[in-house]
């Protein structure tokens, strides 16, 4: 293939970014969108702060623009994510307990709902675990309500859209030998032993120096996929630049495509100046739109 779709596609994979709907009337954005990608993820405008801003008052103009694009352009849809500590509405802030959790059942149900058949992965629960050595849950006011309630959100998304995916996706994950990455595991080999439905493991993938490319990312790819779950590569983006950085994103492609159930890549933006990153050069594309090094490497590699 000559887009990295199209090439991912003869794989049987997909190849995805994070599209900020904002962006949709950029011409450039959406020339190199529509050319190369065929799945998208909503940046932000399908979290629990944009789709709920007042409790049980949702709003999904943005997504559904996301949504009305990937339609018209042949792309299928990521969903992120239904729930994580970051970016909740205020109103979350003044409840606990029974009444959080309830609020958050709601919130799973009626958005899972509402893209019911048009999603392909959701990510169910977002970033629950603690960064560190502990292997730990991380103590939010969600994991305050319960330790069961990842479980929770799982099944109340299966209810609303049978048909979608259902992931649990988080950043430092992909170091094998990481307590954080055994924590994750732990966790869905014990949803799988009881039955919990889950369906895929969406590892981020923001590599940097503080946590490069590891070399064991292909074993972790594995060992998670031979838990009888699917991998995916969720919001890819490596720091850095030219050849290292090149060699890194073709490694990332390289490990995917020798995992039978990694289904595909998704890189978090599109063009350097898309990234959420302060700074840096970390995407595929230059400022300008034009195909970097990185892009050639993974192109290459699928
Ligand atoms: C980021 C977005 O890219 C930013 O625009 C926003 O300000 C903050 O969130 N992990 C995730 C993503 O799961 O949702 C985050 O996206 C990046 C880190």
């Amino acid at each position: 293939g000559t887009t990295l779709g199209a090439s991912a596609a003869e794989q049987g994979r997909y190849f995805g970014t994070a599209v900020a709907v904002n962006k949709l009337s950029d011409s450039t954005y959406v020339g190199i969108l529509n050319r190369e990608f065929n799945m998208v993820t909503a940046e932000n405008e399908m979290k629990w702060d944009a789709t709920e801003p007042s409790r049980n008052q949702f709003n999904f103009s943005a997504g559904d623009r996301l949504v009305a694009h990937a339609q018209a352009n042949g792309m299928r849809v990521r969903g992120h994510a239904l729930l994580w500590h970051q970016q909740q509405p205020g109103w979350t802030g003044s409840l606990s307990g029974s009444a959080l959790r309830e609020a958050m059942i709601n919130h799973v149900t009626q958005v899972a709902t509402h893209y019911r058949g048009k999603i392909h992965s959701w990510d169910v629960v977002n970033e629950a675990f603690d960064d560190g050595n502990s292997g730990a849950r991380r103590n939010s006011n969600l994991q305050q309500t319960g330790n069961d309630w990842i479980e929770a959100a799982f099944r109340a998304a299966r209810a609303a859209d049978p048909g979608a995916k259902l992931c649990y996706n988080d950043y430092n994950t992909d170091n094998w030998s990481w307590a954080k990455t055994q924590g994750v595991y732990n966790m869905v080999r014990d949803f799988k032993a009881r039955g919990v439905p889950i369906d895929c493991v969406g590892f981020q993938s923001h590599f940097n120096s503080g946590s490069p490319y590891p070399s064991n990312y292909r074993t972790t790819l594995q060992n998670f996929a031979a838990l009888g779950v699917d991998v995916q590569i969720t919001e890819l983006d490596i720091e850095g630049s030219g050849s290292s950085q090149a060699t890194s994103y073709g490694n990332v492609t390289r490990d995917c495509l020798a995992v039978a159930r990694c289904n595909g890549i998704t890189v978090w933006g599109i063009r350097d100046t898309d990234s959420w990153r302060a700074s840096g050069t970390p995407l595929l594309f230059d400022g300008s739109g034009n195909k970097k090094q990185a892009y050639t490497a993974v192109l290459n590699a699928l």
